[in-house]
């Protein structure tokens, strides 16, 4: 098994509130995260794929057709938007970095056409991140 990785870098805006919960109970957990009109991040986003080297391309998956599938699907939708109201995959959820995470591995699983998504690792600042292997 090999494991292949394309990075990509997007810059997004997001607020972290729960509309269930009280300003003050908001406030207390979420904290600067929870400023009313939201801050950003330059998000770097580290995708992988496992997969068996095909004999004949001497690949697992071409990383040009990688790299368009995460244009395509993640990147154009992502990338200076609002994560809480511009991104369709994002509705309903509070944009964390695991709820982004696993947004991004459910446009992407079923779009791989050699090898496997084997996860999907979104740093959100230089020291924190969050890496999703599926279910
Ligand atoms: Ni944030």
């Amino acid at each position: 098994m090999v494991y292949v990785t394309r990075r990509e870098v997007f810059s997004a805006s997001h607020r972290l509130h729960n509309e269930n919960l009280s300003d003050a109970e908001n406030e207390a957990i979420f904290d600067k995260c929870n400023n009313y009109y939201g801050h950003g991040h330059n998000y770097v986003l580290e995708v992988v794929v496992a997969g068996e080297v095909d004999p004949e391309t001497g690949y697992v998956i071409d990383l040009k057709k990688l790299k368009n599938i995460i244009k395509e699907n993640v990147i154009r939708k992502v990338d200076h938007k609002h994560l809480n109201y511009d991104v369709d995959f994002m509705k309903n959820v509070i944009p964390t970095a695991e709820n982004i995470a696993i947004g991004i591995w459910n446009q992407l699983a079923d779009k791989i056409p050699s090898g496997k998504l084997y996860s999907v690792k979104l740093f959100e600042t230089e020291n924190n991140y969050v890496e999703y292997k599926g279910a």
